[in-house]
């Protein structure tokens, strides 16, 4: 057994109320100057005033003692929403997108999704686990510490499982926590274009069923917009995921209104995605139901969108997080201090509030809150130490990485 103490820190960090926080609570945070934190093999024994944790500890001798100096320290990032599984990047389709082509004219062109598709088909696994693994490692040294990943890229049974494997090896093989997402329903493959609907039922009778006996997905989501797949189409595979014991999240609303979001709260979906052109009647239906919304700054900035209403989804207590969408094609980027500045400075989330949805909501959005998105007692010791004396600091010093240390169960990683 290993005890470590973690002294003279600043700590700010949401409390875990056993569920998502929303409304005027997603920005309560608890704020402990002169705080202290003592883990046990990897899990947080006790944490808040040092005088009270050294209380606590008494008369045990911990192993090892960190002096903080001071300094801010946070739950480490939950990114709750993430593509990060593919080979190539898609620069040339960048510069396109520069000169106006619209994302979902690439897409209808064969090119979009389906030319990530090509690639991850012709990939071995090793190689593709290799280039995973390098941008996991990338977001962890921002400071994610749990991050969900998405197949589909495949978009056959045979290259959809083996993404959902090679998704797993990460989790297996680096610090971080792995969430894996089947992501079969992210388009219509080119063999299927003109029988969508003979790709669902593929998605449906063989893909699902595949993935949930091999036990190497937790969460199923769908890419609900106009020209991929319907609203009727995407209540169909969430559903049979549902069926079959898996979570379900949705991409809903992201260019066009397709009510993708209303499903969410229909279906029982943990989450919906994106919602950039979400309507206030479904937002309103989210916040019955207790869907958290999952917004991504980075992807409307990439495709230089509006931002989701992410101010009126708190204040219609719809439980908000922050993930980077880290894809190739619409947000390339692995950074949640870039996300989490956006947030703040052009989305009207206060500090408090960013920090909620990028870690305690986060981790509501991935079925994880038992264990992560929090410093409290029970939890893992996944932290970060901050360069300075406010989470503020992550939004202020833009375009770097204000995050100077990483621990994941209490180990500098
Ligand atoms: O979340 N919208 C669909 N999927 C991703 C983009 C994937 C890609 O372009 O490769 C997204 O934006
Ligand atoms: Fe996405």
């Amino acid at each position: 057994m290993m005890d470590k103490l973690f002294r003279n820190a600043t700590l700010v960090t949401p409390t875990d109320p056993g569920r998502p926080k929303a409304g005027p609570d997603q920005g309560a945070v608890r704020v402990v100057e002169k705080g202290a934190l003592w883990c046990r093999d990897g899990l947080i024994r006790a944490v808040g005033p040092e005088e009270e944790v050294l209380r606590c500890l008494h008369p045990h001798e911990p192993d090892q003692e960190v002096d903080l100096e001071g300094r801010c320290v946070i739950p480490g990032w939950v990114d709750p929403h993430t593509h990060l599984c593919f080979a190539v990047p898609r620069e040339r389709e960048f510069s396109l997108r520069l000169q106006g082509v619209e994302y979902l004219e690439i897409l209808r062109r064969g090119g979009g999704i389906l030319s990530t598709v090509r690639s991850v088909r012709e990939t071995d696994e090793e190689t593709l686990f290799r280039a995973t693994r390098q941008r996991a490692l990338s977001a962890l040294r921002c400071g994610t510490t749990t991050v969900e990943i998405k197949s589909g890229y495949g978009l056959d049974t045979e290259t959809e499982l083996k993404m959902l494997r090679v998704i797993g090896r990460i989790g297996r093989e680096t610090p971080l926590d792995v969430v894996p997402t089947f992501l079969g329903g992210h388009a219509v493959p080119e063999e299927y274009r003109d029988a969508p609907d003979a790709y669902v039922d593929l998605v449906v009778e063989e893909m699902i069923p595949a993935a949930v006996r091999q036990g190497i997905a937790r969460f199923c989501d769908v890419f609900c917009e106009k020209g991929v797949f319907s609203v009727a189409q995407s209540r169909r595979i969430l559903q049979a995921a549902s069926a079959a014991g898996l979570g379900t999240k949705i991409h809903a609303d992201e260019v066009h209104d397709l009510g993708g979001a209303g499903l969410a709260a229909e279906v029982g979906a943990v989450s919906a995605e994106h919602l950039l052109a979400a309507s206030e009647d479904n937002l309103r239906a989210m916040a019955r139901a207790g869907t958290i919304g999952v917004v991504l700054p980075a992807t409307a900035y990439s495709l230089r969108k509006l931002f989701a209403p992410a101010r009126t989804m708190v204040d219609l207590g719809v439980p908000v997080a922050l993930a980077t969408d880290c894809n190739p094609g619409s947000s390339y980027t692995e950074s949640m201090p870039f996300v989490f500045g956006l947030a703040v400075l052009l989305m009207g989330l206060s500090v408090e509030e960013a920090l909620t949805a990028s870690t305690l909501n986060a981790a509501y959005a991935l079925g994880m809150a038992h264990k992560v998105g929090s410093l409290d007692v029970g939890k893992q010791a996944d932290f970060l130490v901050l360069e300075g004396e406010t989470p503020a600091v992550i939004a202020y010093h833009a375009g770097a990485n204000p995050v100077v240390q990483v621990y994941k169960k209490g180990e500098r990683v």
